[in-house]
């Protein structure tokens, strides 16, 4: 059965209390409650984590290897800033589609950029908890294929 690491970067354990005017009230136990039962419907697995360390999210990256065929993406502030968590995708080579809540290009010009976006195979951004679902679905289609 196809198994999909979702991974969740800095300050995504908030979600919930966390600004909520911009990523809603929705908490990251109930996104990954979501994804469970998407995962269900689509007949794969997930296993979700989250850190706030840089070097916990490239290990994890790197620990897909031989256990893990996709990986879903939200890397918080990192996706704009982490060159290392770039080249850790690019270098295990894993099929990514990165997620955002909010639309990062309505936003500050700072949030723009993605470090993430050249390695991953698309991105979904602004839909709130719904970008993690439309994720997961395209991630799976692409593995499909
Ligand atoms: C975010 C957008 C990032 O710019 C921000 O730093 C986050 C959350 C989002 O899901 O909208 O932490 O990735």
């Amino acid at each position: 059965m196809i198994s999909v690491l979702v991974l969740n970067g800095p300050n995504l354990n908030l979600l919930g209390k966390r600004e909520p005017g911009v990523y809603g009230s929705v908490t990251l136990d109930e996104i990954d409650l979501l994804l469970t039962s998407e995962a269900n419907s689509l007949d794969v697995k997930v296993c979700c984590q989250q850190s706030n360390h840089e070097g916990g999210l490239i290990d994890a990256i790197h620990a897909t290897v031989g256990t893990h065929q996709g990986l879903l993406i939200n890397a918080g502030a990192y996706t704009h800033t982490s060159v290392a968590l770039r080249d850790a995708i690019a270098a295990v080579n894993i099929p990514t589609v990165e997620v955002h809540l909010s639309n990062i290009y309505s936003r500050e010009t700072f949030r723009h950029y993605s470090y993430i976006a050249p390695v991953a195979i698309g991105q979904i951004s602004g839909f709130g908890a719904e970008s993690y679902r439309l994720g997961l679905q395209a991630l799976i289609h692409h593995l499909r294929r």
